[in-house]
C-alpha cells in the first residue's frame, strides 16, 4: 500500500526542508511575540506570507520587519470583532485569499487572589473576552472567508490548563477549557464546506506571558532564572518545551501533510498532563 502511493508521480514524503507552506496566507493573531511570532517565522520559512496581527502596536511592527517582506502587521485587538473581521478583510484584500487562520492571542490574567472564593468576576469576563470570545471572532471570520473557498485551515492555541486543573489561574483554566470544545462544534459544520480546525494545547514554554507570571512569585529572580524553573516543569528527560516546538505543530497541521485531521487537539507537553504518579510512602517508613 505504502509502495503504491510512493509510486504514484509527483508523491513523496515531505522533509523539514521542503517548503511545506508554499504559497499559502496566513493570519496570525498574538503574532507579535512568543508562540505566535516563533510561528509566524516557521510558516515563512515554509513559503507562507504572514498576517501578524496584534494588539501591541510596538512589538508587532518590530516583528513583521524582523520577518522580513513576507510579513506584514494589522493592529488588531481580538475582543473587538470588527477588528478582527478588518484584519481578515486586510489579508483579502492584500493577497487575495486567506488559507490559515491561527488564533493564538491569549493573556493569563491576574493570578491572584488565588482562591475561587475570591474570585473577581470582572477579571474573569476579561480573559474570556480575549481567549474565549476572541478565539470564535477569529473561527467566525476565517470561516466566512474560507467556506466560499471550499478550504483552509483554522487554528487555535488552547493550554493544558484547559485539560487539567491546578495548572494556571481559574479563569485562564476556565478560558482555555473551552477551546477544544469550540473546535469540535466548528468542525462539525466546517468538514462539510473542506475547511480544517484544529487546536494545539503546549505545556509550559518560556515566553513573555508565563515568564511575567511566575515573576510574580519571584519577584527578586533574573529572567534566566524564571526560564530555567518554566523548563524544569516538564517531564520528558532530555528535552524541553520551546517555541519551536508548538510551531512545528501548527506547520504540520497547517500543511497538507494534516489534510485528513480536523476536530482535534494537539497536545505539546512531553507526557505531563497524560500521567500522574501516586504518592505512596517508600516501603522502609511503613516497618
Ligand atoms: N507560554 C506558555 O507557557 C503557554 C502555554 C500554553 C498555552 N499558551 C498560549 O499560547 C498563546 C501565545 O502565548 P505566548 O506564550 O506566546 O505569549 P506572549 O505574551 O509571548 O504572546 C501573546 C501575544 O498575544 C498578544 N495579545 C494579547 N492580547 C491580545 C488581544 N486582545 N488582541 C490581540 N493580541 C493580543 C500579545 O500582545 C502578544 O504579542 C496564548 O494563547 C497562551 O495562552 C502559552
Amino acid at each position: 500500500m505504502i509502495r503504491s502511493y510512493l509510486a504514484r508521480p509527483g508523491r513523496s514524503y515531505s522533509t523539514d526542508s521542503a517548503r511545506r507552506l508554499e504559497g499559502k496566507v496566513a493570519l496570525i493573531t498574538g503574532g507579535a511575540s512568543g508562540i505566535g511570532k516563533t510561528t509566524a517565522h516557521e510558516f515563512i520559512k515554509h513559503g507562507a506570507r504572514v498576517i501578524i496581527a496584534d494588539v501591541d502596536s510596538q512589538t508587532g511592527p518590530q516583528a513583521a520587519d524582523e520577518l522580513g517582506p513576507a510579513a506584514h502587521f494589522v493592529h488588531c485587538d481580538v475582543t473587538a470583532e470588527a477588528q478582527v473581521e478588518n484584519a481578515v478583510e486586510i489579508a483579502m484584500t492584500r493577497y487575495g485569499k486567506l488559507d490559515i487562520m491561527y488564533n493564538n492571542a491569549g493573556i493569563t490574567g491576574p493570578s491572584f487572589p488565588p482562591s475561587i472564593a475570591d474570585l473577581d468576576l470582572n477579571e474573569f469576563d476579561k480573559i474570556m473576552q480575549i481567549n474565549a470570545r476572541g478565539v470564535v471572532a477569529g473561527i467566525k471570520h476565517a470561516a466566512r472567508a474560507m467556506i466560499p473557498a471550499g478550504s483552509g485551515c483554522i487554528l487555535c492555541t488552547s493550554s493544558i490548563s484547559g485539560l487539567m486543573g491546578g495548572l494556571g489561574p481559574h479563569s485562564y483554566a476556565a478560558s482555555k477549557s473551552t477551546i477544544p470544545g469550540i473546535v469540535k462544534s466548528a468542525a462539525s459544520e466546517l468538514c462539510g464546506n473542506g475547511v480544517r480546525i484544529n487546536c494545539i494545547s503546549p505545556g509550559p514554554v518560556p515566553t513573555p506571558l508565563s515568564l511575567d507570571q511566575i515573576g510574580l512569585f519571584y519577584p527578586g529572580a533574573s529572567r534566566e532564572q524564571l526560564t530555567e524553573m518554566v523548563n524544569g516543569l516538564g517531564k520528558l528527560k532530555g528535552a524541553k518545551c520551546e517555541e519551536i516546538d508548538v510551531a512545528k505543530a501548527a506547520l504540520f497541521l497547517a500543511s497538507d501533510e494534516a489534510k485528513y485531521i480536523t476536530g482535534h487537539n494537539l497536545v505539546v507537553d512531553g507526557g505531563l498532563t497524560c500521567f500522574t504518579n501516586l504518592a505512596l510512602p517508600p516501603p522502609r517508613e511503613f516497618v
